[in-house]
């Protein structure tokens, strides 16, 4: 098994960048394909019967890339369909969920962790459950917040109504006396200041994304399979649709140039 072999990632859209910036910043050698379904976006909203559909499918494009692991970044694949993903692939397979949430764990002192993510996330009690699972003193508080999810890609991540909305979504969460929130979704880590701003920075902020990039690297290692080269890795990105828009958007989510954005065909919305 060659140890050059890319990583896989897949994501609802535009969000997973997020989690290939922090895979870039602890694993930086490492080669990365990237599939993100544009044509059907979001995911957070449908049934998780239709995710779980759409989960295999973006599987596949990945294992024709012969990838030596698949990370799903995105939050609601990981939360109802990490074993669709774990029974198709021959591969490891790394879901943001169990390193959120872990990560969650570590950091609270009042045992009082608030979640945030899309609404199929919340729905699925899947960080609840995996909290409760690390440590049964846990208490959960959760809330979706769909409407951060376009307010993010729309680049509003210091807007007065982004602000407000913040203040609605996460009013309940304040009277729990949380103290450590999971930004359970792709998009929310671009939204911190406005969160931590809202939360009068009282609450430690748990990037799913940046704990599974931790986990990622640890697997590596454990497996031996880090790519032993020192070269600059290959970034590569595919999408089922519009690849300019997400050229345009996606630089701001992964926090460096994209370059060339490859089309999928056969993905319908
Ligand atoms: N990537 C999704 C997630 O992390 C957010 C966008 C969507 O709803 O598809 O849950």
């Amino acid at each position: 098994m060659s140890n050059s072999r890319p990583i896989g990632v897949f994501d609802s859209g535009i969000g997973g960048l997020t989690v290939v910036r922090a895979l870039t910043h602890h694993l930086p050698h490492e080669n990365i394909v990237y599939f993100g379904d544009t044509a059907r976006v979001p995911y957070g909203p449908k049934s998780s019967q239709v995710v779980r559909e759409y989960a295999a499918q973006d599987t596949d494009v990945l294992l024709e890339h012969d990838v030596k692991m698949i990370v799903i970044a995105c939050n609601t694949v990981s939360a109802v369909a990490l074993d669709v993903v774990q029974k198709r692939a021959k591969v490891p397979v790394v879901g943001v969920i169990q390193p959120g949430a872990e990560a969650a764990a570590r950091a609270t002192t009042k045992k009082r962790v608030g979640i945030i993510g899309t609404i199929g996330t919340i729905n699925s009690y899947a960080y609840v459950n995996t909290l409760r699972q690390i440590d049964p003193g846990i208490q959960a508080f959760s809330q979706a917040c769909p409407l951060f999810v376009p307010l993010a890609e729309e680049g509003w991540t210091d807007h007065k109504a982004t602000e407000l909305i913040a203040k609605e979504y996460l009013f309940p969460l304040t009277l729990e006396k949380i103290d450590t929130l999971i930004l359970g979704c792709t998009h929310y880590p671009l939204l911190t200041t406005i969160i931590g701003k809202v939360l009068h920075q009282s609450v430690t902020l748990i990037d799913s994304g940046e704990a599974t990039a931790v986990t990622v690297k640890r697997l590596l290692d454990e497996k031996n399979m880090r790519n032993a080269s020192k070269l600059k890795p290959n970034l590569q990105f595919n999408v089922s649709d519009v690849p300019h828009r997400f050229t345009e958007v996606g630089e701001r989510f992964l926090g460096q140039k994209l370059g060339r954005v490859h089309r999928v065909a056969g993905f319908a919305a």
